[in-house]
């Protein structure tokens, strides 16, 4: 997203050509791949002969051969969960090699390493017979993360026309939350099929996304400002003049050029994002991304099998209840998409995380009437799991129109041209490293806090939406480039910019004496 072709009100003609309805195509594949490896290892590591296998002690305290101090503990396993995390921790390793790779060699060249990260670990993960063979699967798999969500919404950006920037930015989100649903699905259609060996259907499936996603971005062509930033300008006007479908690309190419040359002056965006005036910048960038995985989201996308099924659900029923919730996180998150305009962000993250808070509390109390602190349940009446599926599915519908998508919007809007990928790569490795967290530390959590973890997370969506309510400015309608007046105008954020305009001006002063 370079400078001047951001801005709303600029007319550059072209239209949607078929080249670029294909790099939508390709975009969505590349979330769907990350939605589906990010949704299938809860219901996997939920599945009976999965257990068995790979994870013995854990099987014998949950099919109750093996006594367990606490039902809420039978799954608290710290190798049981780095089979979800470990994928985020090299999801945020290559994430950040990979910028360097989008810019030397194109984001055409990083998506196809990715290509080939995601089928090798799909692989090694369905073909599995040793612990090591699962793990360095997933880590292979986020290293294919960590390359597509570098290059493929920059790809995007770049390849679509600038009126379709904005809902093709939150169309990569949708296809996550499809790629959720999708592996949800999989894993309750596969779980019985292969002599109780679907896990391996589950996880291997994964490799035919992969392979699309491989073969898709060895055919398009790599993005007009790509081809610029590597000075391939002829080539550059020829590709922009497919993609646009005119021959009228002066304008468009002219500022792609103007964009580079000023990006070229800035040398430092590290050292530059730590001065006084970036201040709200940085700190929204930190705490966007972590407030996001500290809703607890994921511990649903993750875990909720292993939840269900901890408080007394029988396998089949952990995995439907999965696919309930999974469905709706893509229809909420498509009303996001639709609304998010017209109400604004403030009021979508606010209304989403009171939304939450009320569910949360709602859940803790439900779980710690029937299961108390020793997790062991009377007999549950039907209604009692309608009613726990219920609240969790409003929780999650909270979460995907206003966190979920906005946790990527929000902070893609407010940076600065100057300081943009350095903040970009703050936000995807705070994300990485929160993901990370509350992947490996759930089984531990739900042993030790026991129904009183929703309360635990309750506490950060407080935090998180008084944090939006008095911190975060609404940027709806605002163009990019006149973003820095969210921060002048703001009563808080104000005196930071203020303060270094004010000594700006002194120091020019100074100097004149
Ligand atoms: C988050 C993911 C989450 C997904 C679910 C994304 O915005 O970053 O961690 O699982 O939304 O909708």
């Amino acid at each position: 997203m370079k400078g001047k072709d951001m801005d709303p009100t600029m007319k550059y003609p072209g239209k949607l050509t078929p080249r670029v309805v294909l790099t939508c195509l390709l975009a969505a594949t590349g979330g769907l791949i990350f939605g589906y490896d990010h949704g299938v290892s809860g219901g996997v590591t939920s599945m009976d002969s999965f257990l068995e296998k790979f994870f013995p002690s854990v099987y014998a305290r949950e099919a109750g051969m093996k006594p367990s101090s606490n039902q809420y503990c039978k799954f608290n396993s710290q190798i049981l969960t780095l089979f979800t995390s470990s994928l985020y921790l090299t999801a945020l390793i290559s994430g950040l090699g990979a910028s360097t790779i989008t810019r030397k060699l194109g984001r055409r060249a990083t998506m196809m390493i990715g290509g080939v990260f995601f089928v090798l670990g799909a692989l090694l993960n369905g073909l599995a017979i040793h612990m090591w063979m699962l793990i360095v699967g997933r880590m292979l798999l986020g290293f294919g993360i960590g390359c597509a969500n570098q290059s493929v919404p920059i790809y995007v950006s770049e390849m679509a026309p600038y009126k379709y920037r904005g809902a093709l930015n939150m169309c990569f989100q949708l296809s996550i939350t499809i790629g959720i649903f999708g592996a949800n699905l999989v894993n309750y259609y596969f779980v019985d099929l292969l002599n109780g060996q679907g896990w391996r259907l589950s996880l291997g499936l994964g490799a035919v996304p992969a392979v699309i996603f491989l073969v898709g971005s060895f055919f398009l062509p790599d993005s007009p400002s790509s081809l610029v930033e590597r000075d391939r300008l002829e080539e550059a006007k020829r590709e922009l003049v497919k993609i646009r479908g005119t021959h009228n690309i002066e304008a468009e190419f002219n500022d792609i050029v103007a964009a580079r040359e000023s990006s070229k002056h800035v040398k430092h965006p590290w050292a530059t994002l730590r001065q006084r005036k970036y201040r709200p910048q940085l700190v929204l960038a930190i705490l966007i991304p972590f407030f996001q995985q500290f809703t607890g989201l994921n511990v649903i996308t993750f875990y909720a099998p292993i939840l269900f099924r901890s408080i007394g659900f029988g396998s089949t029923a952990s995995l439907m209840s999965a696919v309930i919730i999974g469905s709706v996180k893509p229809v909420s998150t498509l009303i996001s998409i639709l609304v998010v305009d017209k109400f604004g962000r403030r009021t979508l993250f606010i209304e989403g995380g009171l939304q939450m808070l009320v569910c949360q509390i709602i859940m803790a109390i439900a779980i710690g009437i029937e299961f108390g602190t020793s997790g062991i349940p009377g007999k549950l009446p039907h209604w009692y799991s309608v009613v726990v599926v219920g609240v969790i599915c409003i929780y999650v519908a909270g979460f995907a129109w206003s966190w979920g998508p906005l946790g990527w919007l929000v902070p893609s809007e407010i940076y600065s041209l100057e300081v943009r990928p350095a903040a970009q790569s703050i936000t995807v490795g705070v994300n990485m490293i929160s993901t990370f967290i509350i992947a490996q530390l759930f089984t531990l959590m739900l042993c030790h806090l026991k129904f009183g973890l929703f309360i635990f997370f309750g506490c950060f969506v407080v935090i998180m939406t008084t944090f939006v309510y008095k911190l975060v400015p609404e940027t709806k309608g605002i163009p990019i480039e006149e973003m820095s007046r969210i921060w002048d105008d703001h009563p808080f954020w104000g005196r930071f910019v203020r303060s270094t305009e004010e000594d700006t001006k002194s120091h020019m002063g100074n100097s004149k004496c």
